[in-house]
């Protein structure tokens, strides 16, 4: 049986947990920095799974210890973006919670896998990366699963087919310079390319790029969570169970893609242990082009936060 720690039993954390529950993964730890709110998140899950028959457990603390022998700990502590705050203060505060956690991640659970949610999501896994000292393919970031199933189901509506019949994948980094592998991209078996127009296509990629930003506007505090828990339940599910699945992610470059010693949203084959392989898909030149133009974007902001740091 796994276990799986997730550190911040807020909206995304505690959500995850209840899917967790819910698929069968593993027992699950929640741990919080503020008393009692993971333990409270973990009975009233526990109680849903009374009704369900759930039998593996979730159990929450504030105390950093129960990390021991976690397989894997997905870390979603931080501060979710509200209306009004800048990238800047975003990336101050949320590079402080994620040094701290990860110290005692290293401390606690030396041997497990990293799966960082926290944004800015890039710059957050280079940062658990360097905090922690583990092999790179033991840290990784959750975005590319969540921006593409955003954008799947933009192009799901705009097509008036079901989300299941469209295959695609965004890469680069998670915000404003993600890349879409539109050339990669099919509708019900055909290239997407033949189906919507440049104008339609265009569309539908702004609105996914401002996906998250169009929630945190309706929401007015907080942001999205059922969409990035259950990205990041699909990325536990092929860890878990060593599946290989072929998911975009967060992962450390060495010279794949012409980009090294960096984080960035590309192909990878997930399974026990993490990153098993980065995938090297053919992109066009325009596509290459923004992914390296993505990932000099979040080099800038690395810069920033090692200031803070
Ligand atoms: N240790 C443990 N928990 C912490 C710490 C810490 N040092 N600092 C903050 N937390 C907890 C908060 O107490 C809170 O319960 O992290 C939780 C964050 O929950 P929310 O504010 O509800 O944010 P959420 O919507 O879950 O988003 C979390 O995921 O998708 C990203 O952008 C999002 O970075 C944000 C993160």
């Amino acid at each position: 049986m796994s276990k799986i720690a997730i550190i911040g039993a807020g909206q995304v954390g505690s959500t995850l947990a209840f899917l967790v529950l819910e698929k069968e993964l593993g027992d699950v730890v929640l741990v919080d920095c503020v008393e009692g709110l993971a333990e409270g998140k973990a009975l009233d899950i526990m109680q849903a799974g009374a009704l369900a028959g759930l039998e593996n457990g979730v159990a929450g603390y504030d105390d950093y210890s129960r990390l021991k022998n976690s397989d894997i700990v997905v870390v979603t502590a931080g501060q979710a973006r509200k209306p009004g705050m800048s990238r800047l203060d975003l990336l101050r505060k949320n590079s402080e919670i994620v040094s701290s956690v990860v110290k005692e991640i290293a401390r606690f659970a030396p041997e497990a896998v990293i799966l960082v949610v926290t944004n800015p999501l890039d710059v957050m896994t280079y940062l658990a990366y360097k905090m922690s000292g583990f092999e790179p393919n033991r840290v990784l970031g959750q975005a590319g699963v969540l921006d593409s199933a955003r954008l799947k189901y933009f192009l799901a509506r705009e097509c008036g087919v079901a989300p299941r019949e469209i295959s695609t994948m965004i890469l680069g980094g998670h915000g404003d310079s993600m890349v879409p592998i539109i050339s990669q991209t099919t509708v019900s078996g055909k290239p997407l390319i033949e189906v919507l127009s440049e104008e339609a296509i265009e569309m539908v990629v702004e609105k996914t790029r401002s996906g998250g930003a169009e929630i945190v506007s309706f929401l007015k505090t907080g942001s999205a969570y059922y969409a990035p828990a259950t990205a990041t339940l699909t990325m536990l599910d092929a860890i878990v169970k060593d599946s290989n699945a072929l998911l975009p992610a967060s992962a450390c470059l060495s010279g794949e893609y012409g980009l090294e010693d960096i984080y960035v949203g590309v192909p990878v084959r997930l399974g026990k242990g993490g990153v098993k392989e980065i995938v090297e898909i053919d992109l066009t030149d325009k596509e290459r082009e923004a992914l390296h133009k993505s990932a000099s974007i979040y080099r800038e902001s690395l810069r920033v936060c090692e200031k803070i740091r």
